[in-house]
Formats: structure tokens, C-alpha cells, sequence
């Protein structure tokens, strides 16, 4: 399947057929990866929308999503490639067995070759898949260490990484690189630089309900304002952790669960676990406080 993706416009369109909202820099930042073959730097707040990109242009693209997930202590065996000790050593067991000893040469060969090679997702992602290269989804990238992060820049600067028994494996094509950060630290300037940057911020009023529409369409107009509104305004507060655009679907969900028709006081007060996750942003929001930003957010829906 190819997918034309000659235009930023074609770019927005494929990825909204895929109920994902991009705006035009978004989508800029997209096509151009695609047309240059660069790795793309997603940087931004929780559930802005960073990972679920990756999935969007991948079933847009009819690829294989890959997907590294980041955590601290990641390192090669986890990310590149692992040698199958429990099935070496019953390989081993099984030669001892048959006495096959002067072809301890051959044997070695064959222990260190693919048959007991687990492929971890990067040496995967540099392997031909059906439908053409995949896309390779690199998350949370600002969790794992220096290091890690190095190590990276040299397996994205030629799309390879070398296996010391087997040596070098190269991608004949190279994937669609997508790398995300949360930002709990400052990713290095050089893995940066590789790629084309991006900071995904949080959606303003109209494309946020743009998103709601697209990901919770049974949720009525009148609903999906009062959520977004209500949400858009909880941001300028100073929580300890803002909601993100999933918070905002999340909500909108459990609303038309309990089929809530308006927003109200209590029924904020009964659902604030699904838009804040600290007991300290909770308690600050239940009582007086959730009444004023509803009103708030109320009037500023009332010129539309
Ligand atoms: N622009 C968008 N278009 C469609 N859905 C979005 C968008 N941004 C966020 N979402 C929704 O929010 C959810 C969380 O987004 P996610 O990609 O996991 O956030 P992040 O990786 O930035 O923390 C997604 O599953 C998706 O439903
Ligand atoms: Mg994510």
C-alpha cells in the first residue's frame, strides 16, 4: 500500500483519517521527515499526543509500528538484541550428548547465529518488514540515561547496529524514527540535531474540541464545550500536574458513562480522578474552587 504523502495537506488528511488532529506545523514537521528520511523529535507535556502519532502514521502508512519503550536502566539487551542462553545451553547439552566433540567450531557457529538471536526493536526496526520500512517509535526517550542516549545517535546516524559475532546489520531503508520526551530532563543537543524538532503543546479551545469530536463522537456539542472549556481553564491554574488532551477524552467518557448532560459542582466533584491524578490538585479543586472555574469556563463559551 502506498500512501501519497506529497503535501502537508495529504499529511494532515491521512492522519485525521486515522481520527488524529494535527495542526499545520504538526503536519509540516510530518511530511517533512517522510520527504528527507529524518528522525522526528516530539517534545511535550503528558497526553499531548506525542505516542499516539506514531500509531496514527503508522496505520496510515499501512507499516509495522515498532515501539522502544524507554525506562532508566534501558540498555542493548533490552533495545537491540539478546543471545538465547536457556536454548544455547540446551544446544550445547544436546552435542555434549551425541558426543560431537571435535566440532566445537561448527557448533559455535551455529549458537551464535540466528536461530538463537532475540531480536529486540531496534534491530527489528532496521530488518525489512512487510509494507515497507517500519515505523520505529522510540518513547519516553528523557527516562533512559546519557548512555543509552549516545549509543542512539550512532545507531540513527547510519541505521545500524553491530552485533560482535555477526557484525554490522544495516537497514536497506530506514525506518520512519519517531522519538518522544516528556522533558524530566534535557534531552543532548546532538541526538536533537539529528532530527527534526517538534514541541507539542496543549491544544487551544477549538482544536481541543476538534480531538474530543474525533476521539469520543457519541459525547453532544453542548457536553464536549463545557469539558473542554472546563479542562482549558484547570491548565492556567497552578496544579501540580496539568490534565492533557487523554485527561480531557478520558473525562468526556466517564461523563456519558454516568450520562451527564451539563457539567455541575458535584458531578466535577465525583469525577476528578479521571481529569487529576495528585490528591493535592483533588483537594484544591472540590468545593468553592470547582464552582468558580466552572462559571469561568462557562462564560467564556457564552459569546460562541
Ligand atoms: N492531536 C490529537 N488527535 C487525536 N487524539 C489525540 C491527540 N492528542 C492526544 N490525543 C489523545 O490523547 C491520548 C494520549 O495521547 P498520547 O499520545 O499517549 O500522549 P503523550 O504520548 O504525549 O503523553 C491518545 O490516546 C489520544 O486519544
Ligand atoms: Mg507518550
Amino acid at each position: 500500500m502506498t500512501q501519497d504523502c506529497s503535501s502537508i495537506e495529504r499529511v494532515q488528511a491521512l492522519l485525521s483519517d486515522q481520527s488524529y488532529v494535527a495542526d499545520r506545523a504538526l503536519s509540516t514537521v510530518v511530511f517533512l521527515a517522510l520527504a528527507l528520511n529524518r528522525p522526528i523529535f516530539l517534545e511535550g507535556e503528558p497526553g499531548t499526543g506525542k505516542t499516539e502519532i506514531a500509531k496514527a502514521i503508522a496505520t496510515a502508512l499501512g507499516r509495522r509500528l515498532i515501539r522502544l519503550q524507554c525506562y532508566e536502566g534501558l540498555d542493548t539487551t533490552a533495545a537491540v538484541y539478546e543471545w538465547n542462553f536457556a536454548s544455547q545451553m540446551i544446544a550445547i547439552r544436546a552435542a555434549e550428548a551425541q558426543g560431537d566433540k571435535d566440532n566445537t567450531g561448527a557448533l559455535r557457529k551455529t549458537l551464535f547465529g540466528p536461530e538463537f538471536l532475540i531480536e529486540r526493536p531496534l534491530l527489528q526496526a532496521m530488518r525489512p518488514q512487510p509494507g515497507g520500512p517500519p515505523v520505529l517509535l522510540i518513547d519516553e526517550i528523557d527516562r533512559t540515561d546519557e548512555p543509552f542516549e549516545a549509543f542512539l545517535l550512532e545507531a540513527l546516524s547510519d541505521y545500524q547496529v553491530t552485533i560482535p559475532e555477526l557484525g554490522p546489520i544495516k537497514a536497506a531503508e530506514p525506518p520512519i524514527v519517531i522519538l518522544t520526551s516528556n522533558r524530566t530532563r534535557e534531552v543532548h543537543d546532538a541526538l536533537k540535531r539529528r532530527c527534526l524538532y517538534h514541541w507539542v503543546d496543549y491544544p487551544d479551545f477549538a482544536r481541543e474540541l476538534e480531538i474530543l469530536s474525533a476521539r469520543a463522537p457519541e459525547a453532544s456539542d453542548r457536553l464536549s464545550r463545557e469539558v473542554v472549556a472546563f479542562v482549558q481553564r484547570l491548565r492556567s491554574e497552578d496544579l501540580f500536574k496539568k490534565p492533557g488532551v487523554a485527561e480531557t477524552i478520558d473525562w468526556a467518557k466517564c461523563l456519558l458513562a454516568l450520562d451527564v448532560l451539563e457539567l455541575s459542582p458535584e458531578v466535577i466533584a465525583d469525577t476528578l480522578g479521571a481529569i487529576l491524578k495528585y490528591q493535592d490538585d483533588i483537594a484544591r479543586l472540590q468545593g468553592m474552587e470547582a464552582k468558580k472555574i466552572l462559571d469561568e469556563a462557562r462564560q467564556s463559551l457564552e459569546p460562541a
